[in-house]
């Protein structure tokens, strides 16, 4: 499982310190929402902003999340700045299968995001193509947002798949994700969890991971499963 804090609910006047607590609160990854503006009605930070954050917090793997209209023009700024995985969204249509190839030779892991009223099955073609799938669970463009329950379906679609053909992708979930929102997401199959508002808003963000992670191995099927000849 891997509990990815979101630096957009991070205090902005100080991001390298934010990345620091991040790196030291025993998270797996730093999530780095990008927004241009033009996917998004909102504009966050870019590859400069990265780039600096990123020698505050080196054992961190850094997810970078491309809300942007031409991730083109941006995926070797963020190689340089120190990204280890990019993810774009499948709404881009067409040029899907270019941006995860050209993800993938520049030598970062590739993720494909999925908007809550986009059919999950977009996903499908590029499943054999992907590290990861980010299933959202709110619209994307602002953090402190509720959780849309109708997204969980898709996120048991997505485990369906990846058992069925036998595929390795990480199911991420994204918005809205509370101890109780987390819970439900890793009983419909999701294993990775992004989290702004909920971690950030708590006392301490270190024991505030360590609650999210026991509330999600707690809900994890597979341990359900290991459980039931012993009923
Ligand atoms: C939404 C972003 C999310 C957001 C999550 O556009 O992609 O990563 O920061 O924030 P919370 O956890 O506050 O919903
Ligand atoms: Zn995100």
């Amino acid at each position: 499982m891997i509990i990815a804090p979101s630096l957009l609910a991070s205090d902005y006047s100080r991001f390298g310190k934010e990345a620091a607590r991040v790196a030291a609160s025993g998270a797996d990854w730093l999530h780095l929402d990008i927004m241009d503006g033009q996917f998004v009605p909102n504009i966050s930070y870019g590859p400069g902003v990265v780039g600096a954050v990123r020698p505050f917090a080196k054992n961190l793997f850094f997810d970078v999340h491309l809300m942007c209209g031409q991730p083109e023009i941006l995926l070797e700024p963020f190689v340089k700045a120190g990204a280890d995985q990019l993810t774009i969204h499948v709404e881009l249509a067409e040029k899907v299968p270019a941006l995860l190839w050209k993800i993938k030779s520049l030598g970062l892991k590739v993720g494909l995001a999925v908007n809550p009223p986009t059919a999950i099955a977009a996903a499908a073609p590029f499943l054999d193509k992907i590290d990861l799938l980010l299933v959202m669970t709110v619209n994307p463009g602002f953090g402190g947002q509720s959780f849309i329950h109708e997204c969980l379906p898709k996120i048991q679609q997505a485990d369906a798949w990846r058992r069925e053909r036998k595929l390795k992708y990480r199911i991420e979930v994204d918005g809205g994700i509370t101890n109780q929102t987390a819970a439900e997401c890793a009983r419909a199959g999701a294993d990775t969890f992004v989290a702004g508002t909920s971690l950030f808003g708590a006392r301490s963000l270190k024991a505030a991971v360590k609650k999210m992670r026991k509330i999600v191995s707690d809900n994890d099927p597979a341990l359900a499963d290991l459980a039931v000849p012993f009923l």
